[in-house]
């Protein structure tokens, strides 16, 4: 299996209940290495730059609204088969839908205030971590 990147965003939600540690825990414990991580407030362009895709749909107002409400973590994390697995760790977009124990099912409210975002695919990983992360902040463990 090969080492993939993920882009996770702690959402303003999680920074607002004070469950930043919690959800780490919770990455760390599922095995992914962190590489890179910030706290940062998105402005309401900012937000809608990142979310680019979602330009048009029903709830992209909400969404970057809600996004821009408050700070957020973006963090890079690291594993084999990241992708699958962190979308695995969060659970469902929707929390009412995700399986039990993933973090979305623990704490969060509604879709449009899920805790936290992962990257679909590595490619968009690609694109959403360079959104965040100049090269030079994507601290390398090992040289
Ligand atoms: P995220 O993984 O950050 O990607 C897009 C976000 O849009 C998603 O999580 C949800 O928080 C938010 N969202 C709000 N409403 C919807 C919806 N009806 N369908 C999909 N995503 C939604």
């Amino acid at each position: 299996m090969a080492k993939e990147r993920t882009l996770a965003i702690l959402k303003p939600d999680c920074v607002r209940k004070d469950l930043i540690g919690t959800v780490i825990k919770h990455i760390q414990e599922g095995g992914f290495r962190i590489v890179s991580l910030k706290m940062v407030r998105l402005s309401k362009q900012g937000a809608e730059g990142f979310y680019e895709v979602h330009r048009g749909r029903p709830f992209f107002e909400d969404l970057t609204n809600f996004m821009s409400s408050g700070p957020c973590v973006p963090i890079v994390l690291e594993k084999d088969n990241a992708i699958e697995d962190f979308r695995k760790l969060i659970g469902a977009t929707d929390p009412a839908e995700a399986d039990e124990g993933t973090v979305r099912k623990l704490y969060a409210d509604n879709k449009g205030e899920n805790i936290v975002h992962g990257s679909d695919s590595v490619e968009n990983g690609k694109i959403e971590i360079s959104y965040f992360f100049p090269e030079n902040e994507l601290v390398q463990m090992h040289a």
